[in-house]
Formats: C-alpha cells, structure tokens, sequence
C-alpha cells in the first residue's frame, strides 16, 4: 500500500537529492543528473524530488515542464536534434529533414522508439547550417552522406537495419 508517507518513490532522485545537499537551489542539477542516469524525469521522481527539497509537487513539476530538454517520459535511444531556424533552412535543412525521416523511418517530432528526430531553433552554428546535435555533439554543413556517418557513429539505427 502507498501512502503518503512513503515518499521515497524513486531512489536515483533520493540519492542525487542527497549529492546536492537537498538544496533547492540545485534543483536544475538535479534535474539534469537525474535524467542523465535514469533517462527521463518520471512522476515518482517528480515526488521523491519535491519531498527533499521541502517543496510542493506542482511547483517541481512546474520547473520540469517548463525546460524543454527534460523527459517526462521514457524517450528514443537516440535523439537527432536538426535545427530548423533561418540560417539552416536557407542552407537546406528541410531537404535534410526530408531525408532523416526517410533514414530513420518515422517524422520530424513524433515519438519514437529507437530514433527521434527532433526539430530545434538555433544551435549556435548558424554560419555552418545545416546543424544536428547528437548526444551533445554539435555538427555543422550536414547532408544526408553525412547524416549517415553521424549515425553510426552514435549508435542511432536506420530503418531497416539489423539489431
Ligand atoms: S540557425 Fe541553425 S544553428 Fe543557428
């Protein structure tokens, strides 16, 4: 039975809790190492968090939600973040997306179990668009040769290829 005093629901966030000291102010970090071990930010986290911060869950949720690189749900193994801003797009990043979603075999944003492709606006690359990012690693003057090349080497899977 779960009752409210249990609330010690997720033991990665108890114990990244405790590194930072229970310190509100450390609540980002906590954020980022959490996921960073578990994968995603889940709702039992969301409680187990709030609990040692001495704060409500709906303001921790709060933050949670508003910071877009945060999961709130287990995502794709692998996230391809093609940037769709202005410089890119004169440089040809539709035409990459295009190409993505056939190499990867879903679309621009939708869930996906293996890769995600993940729209996002301005990496900081603007002068060598088209940009991706893969697991923090930023490219630049990306087509779809060398889209493939990105992916193997991050271990994303192509549709079609053997497990
Ligand atoms: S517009 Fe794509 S990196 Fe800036």
């Amino acid at each position: 039975m779960v009752t409210l005093l249990n609330t010690v629901e997720d033991k990665v966030a108890r114990e990244v809790c405790r590194q930072y000291g229970d310190r509100p102010e450390e609540l980002l970090e906590i954020f980022h190492t959490v996921q960073a071990q578990s994968g995603y930010i889940s709702d039992e986290a969301i409680r187990t968090i709030a609990h040692a911060l001495n704060r409500s869950r709906a303001e921790i949720h709060g933050v949670a939600s508003f910071y877009h690189d945060y999961k709130r749900e287990p995502g794709a193994k692998k996230t391809l973040k093609i940037c769709r801003a202005e410089a890119c797009q004169a440089n040809g990043s539709d035409q990459l997306i295009e190409e993505a979603e056939q190499m990867f075999g879903t679309k621009l944003d939708a869930k996906a179990k293996d890769v995600k492709l993940e729209a996002t606006y301005c990496l900081g690359n603007c002068a060598l668009g088209p940009a991706v990012m893969v697991d923090e690693a930023l490219y630049g003057r990306v087509d779809a040769k060398r889209l493939e090349m990105i992916a193997k080497k991050h271990g994303a899977k192509q549709k079609g290829a053997a497990s």
